[in-house]
């Protein structure tokens, strides 16, 4: 639980989020102020972020293997870019490294592909509460088995123990995500490491939702709650310059095989022979994304010099507002845990149905009538939503059917709505007021279903994007 500010503490100050709360003209021609409550999606970026990066330009330089004042400058830098990060989530820089990548996938994707597997043997235990990009890369390196869920979205740790004493050695790995993206649910990561080690599987921890919104330790490795490798990404913390970040053993990095290889991973190459130099730079073929990791550091300041426990609060009063304004609403089912005043293992991450209201319906109303963003559908989450929304037997059959023959109309899904640094008491009541008119069936627009896309949108309207900046 956040500790409760005290009485006559001043509220530290909120970081400016650039794009806020522009302005966006409506299908009735009004304008209104954009509300973005899709932040679990990405974030808008910090007004220091974007600041400090166009600073930076006149200087920018390839990193490393230069005497130039500029690449030593940016080199500099980089690295000290690298133990920020590590620090972020109290990485011991002796014994971990941080290999930077484009985005979360690639991560999970670098590590399932680093980890020496064998599909024959070797058994990956998930979770059903995964984002694809960390259950696809485990398919085929080895066998995989999911965790399942209870009602509110909790892993269940009993199947877990179950499963690691009944495969008896062979679970090389447990990768489970540290929230969902899906139903917010904070899952108990250093209980599953503790479970994980005790039978001899590392860990791996998709913190692509965690890291932005609670403090994250990965502790020492003797610490039977250590989380052996961690990946999350800059452009859910308020740095959208394209970088992730993964986390693991200086050791594992070391003894893996580059996951890509070519200019910076070596030592020495001759015809026949290659060394390969020490990680980092075994694991990070070709130019980096300079300001990516450097935006990314500077996002990490800049919430460390606001608090974590400032996000919490910050966050978790827009939630339990949210929560209790969607509860009155008829229509509205929410998914995962309900309690607003039980915010403890939940994020701001919030998905809900309106039975006879198509998601993409609701999405496409909230935008071109509220100018609310928010996300509809499976947000790369299949299992889990064909799991919470019972899409199975036949009906699984024939939505796969028409899928294949183009159709995503029947696409299942949800609406999500999740909240950022940014966002005010006001965001959430405006989207509460048109989900009511949304309710009441009261909306303008006559909306069409496109059949490629399943999206929905207004007849006879489009916005309008030419006063916006555009190449030319
Ligand atoms: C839990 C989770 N894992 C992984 C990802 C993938 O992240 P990225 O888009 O950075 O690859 C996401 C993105 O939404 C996510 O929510």
């Amino acid at each position: 639980m956040a500790p409760a500010r005290k009485r006559n503490e001043p509220e530290a100050r909120i970081p400016e989020v650039i794009g806020a709360r522009h302005e966006v003209a409506l299908l009735d021609g009004r304008l209104v102020e954009a509300v973005y409550l899709d932040n679990a999606a990405s974030t808008k970026p910090f007004r220091e972020v974007s600041d400090f990066i166009k600073s930076l330009e006149p200087y920018y330089s390839n990193i490393h293997r230069s005497t130039g004042h500029d690449s030593l400058y940016i080199t500099g830098l980089y690295e000290e870019a690298r133990r920020i990060i590590l620090g972020f989530v109290g990485a011991d820089p002796d014994a971990n490294i941080m290999i930077p990548v484009r985005n979360a996938t690639e991560g999970l994707n670098l590590l399932a592909m680093t980890m020496d597997l064998d599909p024959r043997r070797d058994v990956v235990i998930s979770s059903m509460l995964e984002h694809h990009s960390n259950d696809l890369p485990w398919r085929g390196k080895a066998k995989v088995e999911y965790i399942p869920i209870d009602d509110g979205g909790d892993l269940d740790l009993e199947f877990l123990r179950r499963r690691l004493r009944h495969h008896d050695g062979a679970v090389k790995v447990v990768a489970v995500t540290g929230a969902s993206n899906v139903l917010g649910t904070v899952t108990p990561i250093h209980e599953i490491a503790a479970l994980a080690h005790e039978h001899g599987a590392r860990i791996v921890v998709d913190a692509a939702q965690l890291a932005p919104h609670r403090p994250v330790r990965v502790f020492a490795e003797g610490d039977p709650r250590h989380i052996d490798y961690l990946v999350f990404c800059a452009h859910k913390m308020n740095s959208p310059y394209g970088e992730g970040a993964v986390i693991g053993p200086f050791k594992h990095f070391k003894d893996a095989a580059p996951y890509l290889q070519g200019g910076g991973t070596v030592y020495s190459v001759d015809m026949e022979n290659v060394i390969w130099a020490d990680p980092p730079d075994k694991q990070e073929a070709g130019t980096p994304n300079v300001f990516g990791m450097l935006a990314m550091a500077k996002a990490i300041r800049v919430m460390q010099r606001f608090g974590m426990d400032s996000v919490i609060a910050h966050e978790q009063a827009l939630t339990r507002r949210l929560l209790a304004g969607l509860a009155e609403i008829p229509r509205v089912e929410i998914f995962g845990r309900l309690d607003p005043d039980d915010l403890d293992q939940r994020l701001g991450v919030v998905s809900f149905d309106m039975p006879g209201r198509h998601h993409a319906l609701v999405a496409a109303v909230l935008s071109y009538e509220g100018g609310i963003s928010v996300r509809s559908g499976c947000f790369c989450a299949h299992p889990l939503i064909r799991h919470l929304l019972h899409v199975e037997g036949e009906a699984a059959r024939d939505l796969e059917n028409a899928l294949r023959q183009g159709d995503r109309r029947r696409v299942p899904g949800m609406v999500r709505v999740s909240v950022g640094l940014h966002n005010r008491d006001e965001d959430i009541e405006r989207l509460l007021a048109m989900l009511r008119i949304i309710d009441e069936e009261r909306w303008q627009g006559r909306y069409i279903q496109e059949s490629l896309t399943g999206e929905y949108r207004p007849e006879g309207f489009r916005f309008d994007f030419r006063s916006l900046p555009g190449f030319d």
